[in-house]
């Protein structure tokens, strides 16, 4: 007979062995669960997340294994196809944009040829003019010296004792001074106006520079009655210049105020900065009779003048505006007629003089 306790305890150990094996089951069946996903799930993703890592940094190459036909594997080989053909649109862009820039050299070169034989035509032209208007200019005073040796030698045939043939010839050979003069005028700023290189650019003293080139038109301004003004912003500017140039600059314009005050006038000299553009300007104001509206855009242009014949060559703006030009300046011109010319020169540095140690020689620092 058995006990009823011995029937509890084989109940309760058969409990305790189902509780065991459904336990060990469930664990069984997560641990299943859990392979099965890694393999068919993680593997994969991890696996397009690798693909996407190596294309983002360009590596088209790359291929995705395709380890099932399921959903992740029929996203893994899209995203296979994908790559393929975005190597091969990205083969053609390669190709476009290098073609691209093979055409655009082929057309820069083209441009190029085009520009020089501009430029060629351009010269050619400019050179044209300019020998036409060279060979007038040094025509007139070439003329005038035949005719007056002609004359001298027919006087000298006649008869030399008077004294008013002499005083004749002496005329003559003063006009024919004056006329060689002349060429020799024409030709010196010629060569002048077709140098194109400079001298040494150096950082010089404005004032001084300004003050040299008035001393040298000093004699000029007495006689003319003219006054001169001279106002410095800063006495300490220095501008980056071939000294020699801007002071031939300077004093070609100063004897075209001259000349444009016959009966006395003032002229000032202004000098001023503008550090925020590295801007040194020079304005030269004049109170004579000032230049007309037709002429004002003319006046750089070689040769123009509206001088008496003999008084002006028309070559001096031209050489002022070239020695500008080569400085990285510009130059420009406002005139009222009866009231006077007011010219500025702009320079493009701005710098004070700086006093070394030595306290000589200036700084040429940043420049
Ligand atoms: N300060 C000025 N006042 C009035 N007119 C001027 C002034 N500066 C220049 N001009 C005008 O500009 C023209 C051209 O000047 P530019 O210095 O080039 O030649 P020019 O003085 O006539 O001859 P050159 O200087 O060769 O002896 C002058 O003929 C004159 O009409
Ligand atoms: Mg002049």
């Amino acid at each position: 007979r058995m006990s009823l306790d011995t029937i509890d305890k084989t109940i309760q150990n058969a409990q305790t062995q189902l509780t065991l094996y459904a336990a060990f089951a469930i664990v069984a069946m997560i641990v299943t669960s859990l392979l099965f996903l890694y393999r068919t799930v993680h593997k994969p993703v991890r696996g397009l997340m690798q693909g996407t890592r190596e294309i983002s940094a360009g590596n088209l190459e790359y291929k995705i294994p395709i380890h099932s036909q399921d959903e992740l594997g029929i996203l893994a080989d899209s995203f296979n196809k994908m790559t393929i053909s975005l190597k091969s649109v990205m083969e053609e862009n390669q190709r476009w944009s290098q073609e691209l820039e093979k055409r655009v050299e082929e057309k820069t070169e083209q441009l190029k040829k085009i520009h020089e034989q501009i430029l060629q035509i351009e010269k050619m032209a400019s050179l044209g003019k300019l020998s036409a208007t060279v060979a007038h200019e040094l025509n007139n005073p070439l003329e005038g010296i035949l005719t007056y040796s002609k004359l001298i030698i027919k006087q000298l045939r006649k008869n030399l004792e008077s004294e008013d043939t002499r005083k004749q010839i002496n005329e003559e050979l003063e006009v024919i001074i004056r006329e060689t003069e002349r060429c020799g005028n024409i030709v010196k700023n010629l060569l002048l106006f077709s140098k194109k290189q400079t001298g040494e650019f150096t950082l010089a003293p404005l004032k001084e520079i300004v003050s040299k080139s008035l001393q040298l038109v000093q004699h000029h301004f007495r006689i003319a009655n003219i006054k001169v003004k001279e106002i410095y912003e800063n006495e300490n500017m220095m501008v980056l210049c071939d000294a020699n140039q801007l002071e031939q600059a300077l004093i070609a314009l100063f004897v075209n105020s001259a000349e444009a005050m016959p009966d006395g006038g003032t002229i000032t000299i202004e000098t001023f900065c503008e550090p925020d553009k590295n801007k040194t300007y020079i304005r030269i104001t004049d109170t004579g009779i000032g230049i007309s509206a037709e002429d004002l855009p003319h006046i750089f242009e070689p040769f123009y003048t509206t001088k008496k014949s003999g008084k002006g060559v028309g070559l001096g703006l031209s050489v002022v505006y070239g020695i500008i030009e080569r400085h990285g300046g510009t130059i420009s011109a406002v005139s009222t007629i009866g009231r006077g010319t007011s010219i500025t020169i702009t320079l493009p540095t701005c710098r004070e003089h700086e006093k070394q140690n030595d306290g000589t020689s200036p700084s040429k620092k940043g420049i």
